[in-house]
């Protein structure tokens, strides 16, 4: 029997956890061939084969070894690569994740070779182009074939766009699969323990977002209110590598260090970053995973930014955007209790990647025959 010959994409960080549910649900099907693919954006070992390793993925079947650049080098050489790997060994369909350089590059890629792409996380939008991931968001949202989206607000905003009804399936939010996978491991880590942090009594931090970190100002601000913070309850910051190149060129770093209350560490693994969050009192961030595994987990979350993606974080979960000056005094709020602890959304359940595997099933085999259809794009419908 032919095979469906899957293409599964990542790149950084956030990606990692958003492939592995649905690599673990494909790998080992009869009607499938999956070749993980890593393009090697993010590379150092704490950013992602820590990751390989906690979500139990095996070394990747390719890897294109791209790095980091700037936008346009990182996106063309994704490309340049990806391109090759697609002629020489054709997939039927392509999945990327996410928001990064690498899912916008792989996707164009597939669209121009004609292979069917689908977009896992499609459909969200903060409306602000000035975020590098908002433009990639809009870009592979209008090359993708298939759009699979976490939250209602997904689909509102690609049918508004024009895409068709039939191409979009909501399938609910796969990073909390990884969760739930890795909830044993995620309990039995002492990474809580050995930083001598009580359950409760802690905040977790993490930032990384050009807006905050690239520039003097907004950083310096953002430490000011960091310490401030710390003197209250005990901080707790895996620094991300943008930002910690950035403290150490502005000359934040010393000061940020030698504040009372605030350990810094080196980014940390899925589980052991996990363990934190679980008992944190709070999480200050702006990053998108983490609106979202503070909802599912209910716990108040500071996303330090003026715009969400994931606006459903807000509206349902527990999530805040908060000024950079307003920082402190809204931890003063929820160390006061004077918090909304919200609700799980809809179909955020562990059980994304399920949804995922039926919907490419549906679209793509051919059920009559059992045989995987060798071309998938013209089988979708989509072609
Ligand atoms: C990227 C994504 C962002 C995502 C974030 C998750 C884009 C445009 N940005 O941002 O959407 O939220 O990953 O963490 O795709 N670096 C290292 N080691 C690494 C990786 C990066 O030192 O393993 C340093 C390099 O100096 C690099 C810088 O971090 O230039 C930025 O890396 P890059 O992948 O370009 O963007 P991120 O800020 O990580
Ligand atoms: N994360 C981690 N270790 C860390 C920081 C983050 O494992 O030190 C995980 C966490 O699960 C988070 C995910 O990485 O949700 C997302 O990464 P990041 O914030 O880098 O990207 P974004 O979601 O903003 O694109």
């Amino acid at each position: 029997m032919e095979r469906l010959r899957i293409d599964l994409i990542a790149a950084a960080r956030p990606n990692f956890m958003k492939v592995a549910p649905l690599f673990h649900a494909l790998h080992g099907q009869p009607w499938c061939r999956v070749r993980l693919v890593h393009t090697g954006q993010h590379y150092d070992k704490n950013m992602s084969e820590a990751f390989f390793r906690d979500l139990r993925l095996p070394p990747p079947d390719l890897h294109l070894g791209v790095g980091s650049g700037s936008h346009a080098e990182q996106t063309a050489n994704v490309m340049l690569a990806y391109e090759r790997a697609c002629v020489a060994d054709r997939p039927d369909l392509i999945v990327v994740v996410g928001d990064v350089n690498s899912t916008l590059a792989c996707g164009l890629v597939g669209s121009k070779l004609h292979i069917t792409v689908a977009h896992l996380e499609a459909g969200l939008r903060s409306r602000d182009r000035n975020m590098p991931e908002e433009i990639n968001r809009l870009v592979t949202d209008t090359v993708a074939d298939i759009l699979w989206t976490p939250s209602p607000d997904g689909d509102e905003n690609l049918l508004v766009e024009g895409v068709a009804a039939n191409k979009i399936t909501r399938v609910g939010n796969i990073m909390l699969d990884s969760y739930e996978l890795m909830r044993d491991a995620i309990e039995a880590s002492a990474a809580r323990d050995k930083l001598g942090l009580r359950a409760h009594e802690y905040g977790v931090v993490t930032l990384h977002r050009p807006s905050n970190v690239d520039e003097p100002e907004p950083l310096a601000a953002l430490v000011r209110q960091l310490k401030a913070v710390g003197a209250r309850l005990p901080l707790v910051f895996p620094v991300h590598p943008r930002t910690r190149k950035n403290l150490e060129a502005f000359g934040l770093w010393p000061e940020l260090a030698q504040a009372p209350g605030l350990t810094l560490a080196e980014p940390l693994g899925y589980v052991d970053f996990m363990n934190l969050v679980c008992g944190a009192r709070v999480a200050i961030t702006d990053s998108g995973g983490v609106q979202e595994e503070t909802t599912y987990l209910g716990i108040p979350c500071l996303t330090l930014r003026t715009t969400t993606e994931r606006p459903i974080t807000v509206t349902e979960g527990s999530n805040r955007l908060v000024a950079t000056d307003a920082l402190a005094r809204t931890v003063e709020d929820i160390l006061a209790g004077r918090w909304r602890h919200g609700r799980k959304p809809a179909l955020w359940d562990g059980h994304t990647a399920a949804r995922v595997v039926a919907d490419i099933r549906r679209r793509l085999l051919r059920e009559a025959d059992g045989a995987a259809v060798a071309d998938a794009r013209q089988a979708a419908g989509v072609a």
